[in-house]
């Protein structure tokens, strides 16, 4: 099928290079100039992973164009792909001026019908006020212009596997003929026929997903709360967390545990410094004024919100803490990104943290495996090294502040011998802090015990194990329970499937 994707963002560049990898004839403008110039070099303007092989393979099979001419691109395609930025505005709610300069252009550029699809996050009813615009500025040329939304659940970093494996595609649609043609678009992923460029050898097997066809506001509404639900659950774990550092229990230990309720889940509820990048933020903010908007008060989201707002302060008077005076003290900063795999700084946490601890005087020295360049252009002064190792040397404190495999498989033992003072604070709980305590590390985490808490404990569990074996021929025979001599405690089986993170090389 023939397919435009207005904005070449991520959304937009793996959408667009992943819909011409199964098949279809794509065509991508961006009104940066300097990003098509990019894309037409031949060069991905972000990086995520594979993604640089599906244009570069897209492309030479003739399948994939960059044009700087948004009326070419409108021309190209019978479905239009709307992948525009939606930034927040001052007051929390989404800036739509971008959907529509958009929804003008396809009205006056068309030639011919039109399938508009929205893929960009946007707050409920846009699409009916998209559907009036482009009814509006397009009377003079009598087509039909119909309008779909199609939200993506894209992650950064893994965005080129999530399109092509998606747990879900939803479409919400006001007719037959629009759900046929979205259905035809994805019909390579509904039925797996296509082999993935993620995948090396056959995609691993999984289940065919569900295409779920809802009216437009439904799917609107499916994105901004899923992506707040998200943003809930991490917010629940940061409060768990310093409970548990109050209580002296470990959070991960409690929130892998509540993860084997099926009806939790275990997926997000790592603790840390909290939620950032360009989507969580900004889509909590803009459902609460949405919901405000009318007349609902999701006061559970706002107080979200706010939990996640108090994260890097939290890490931050750790680390005055910490290091007492921090004035002038060297203190090297592992991680930029907001998320591992992705170059992107927006909103992240570790940018914050770096911002503030330089007003305070602290000599910053930074790295990161893809971030560095993006983070120069908003914090200048800051020293950047591309080598890890070199941010350790003579360092007063190490902070990890995005939790890159990189990190976690680096010689610990050497980063030791290289710093002034061997004092980590791991804000992305990456380590072990047994190991690091054995290797004579200060550490600290979120949310889990001190080592030797810790190191108490394992050795007690031992020792229940132990105990439980030995009476395992009288629980059989059924005179005691297990509950009754020790709590209900963990099986052993149970406790050894969560390992915690362990350095690669300590
Ligand atoms: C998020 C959603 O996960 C995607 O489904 C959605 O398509 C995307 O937004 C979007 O709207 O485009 P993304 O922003 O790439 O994806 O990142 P996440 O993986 O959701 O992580 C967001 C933040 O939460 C990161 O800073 C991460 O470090 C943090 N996080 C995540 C935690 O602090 N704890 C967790 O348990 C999980």
């Amino acid at each position: 099928m023939r397919i435009s994707i207005i904005g070449c963002g991520y959304v937009g560049l793996v959408t667009g290079g992943c819909l011409a990898e199964i098949g279809h004839d794509v065509m991508c403008t961006d009104n940066d100039p300097a990003r098509i110039a990019t894309l037409e070099a031949g060069r991905a303007p972000i990086y995520e992973p594979h993604l640089d092989t599906v244009l570069a393979t897209a492309r030479s099979a003739g399948r994939l164009a960059f044009t700087r001419s948004a009326g070419e691109a409108v021309r190209a395609g019978d479905n239009i792909f709307i992948c525009v930025g939606t930034p927040p505005r001052q007051t929390g709610e989404a800036d739509l001026s971008a959907i529509d300069n958009v929804a003008r252009i396809i009205a006056t550029e068309a030639r011919t019908p039109k399938l508009v699809i929205e893929k960009s996050t946007v707050p409920a009813q846009t699409g009916l006020q998209l559907k009036r615009a482009l009814a509006v500025y397009g009377r003079k040329n009598g087509l039909t212009l119909r309008v779909a939304s199609n939200p993506e659940f894209l992650r950064e970093g893994t965005a080129v596997e999530d399109f092509m494996h998606p747990d879900r595609i939803v479409v919400g649609v006001e007719d037959e003929g629009s759900e046929k043609q979205l259905r035809e678009i994805y019909r390579p992923i509904l039925e797996g026929s296509r082999h993935c460029p993620v995948h090396t050898a056959a995609c691993p097997p999984a289940p065919a997903p569900h295409m779920l066809v809802t009216s437009m506001t439904s799917s609107e509404l499916i994105k901004h709360a899923s992506n707040s639900f998200l943003a809930l659950k991490i917010s629940y774990a940061n409060v768990l967390a310093d409970l548990c550092e109050r209580l002296g229990a470990d959070v991960e230990e409690v929130t892998s545990a509540m993860g084997l309720d099926p009806r939790i889940g275990p997926q997000f509820l790592r603790a840390g410094l909290g939620f950032g990048g360009f989507c969580l933020p900004k889509d909590v903010q803009a459902f609460v004024r949405l919901a405000e908007s009318v007349g609902v008060d999701f006061g559970l989201l706002k107080e979200a919100e706010r939990v996640n707002r108090r994260r890097v302060g939290l890490f931050l008077d750790e680390v005055r803490r910490a290091l007492w005076v921090v004035k002038d003290k060297q203190v090297g900063v592992l991680g930029l990104a907001f998320k591992p795999n992705t170059d992107d700084v927006r909103l992240a946490p570790a940018i914050e943290v770096i911002r503030q601890l330089a007003a305070e005087g602290v000599q910053v020295r930074a790295s990161d495996p893809q971030a560095m360049e993006k983070a120069r252009a908003i914090l200048p002064d800051v020293e950047y090294v591309r080598d890890p190792y070199e941010v350790a040397k003579n360092a007063d404190a190490l902070l990890i502040t995005t939790e890159w495999e990189e990190f976690r498989r680096m010689d610990w033992k050497r980063i030791r011998d290289v710093m002034a003072r061997p004092l980590v604070l791991d804000g992305r709980n990456l380590l072990d802090p047994v190991q690091m305590k054995a290797l004579g590390f200060e550490y600290y985490s979120v949310g889990r015990p001190d080592a030797q808490a810790k190191l108490k404990r394992r050795r007690n569990s031992a020792i229940v194990i132990q105990a439980l074996t030995a009476l395992k021929p009288v629980l059989q025979e059924g005179h005691l329970s297990k509950t009754a001599i020790l709590g209900a405690r963990p099986s052993s089986r149970d406790r050894t499937k969560r390992q915690p993170l362990e350095p690669g090389n300590p």
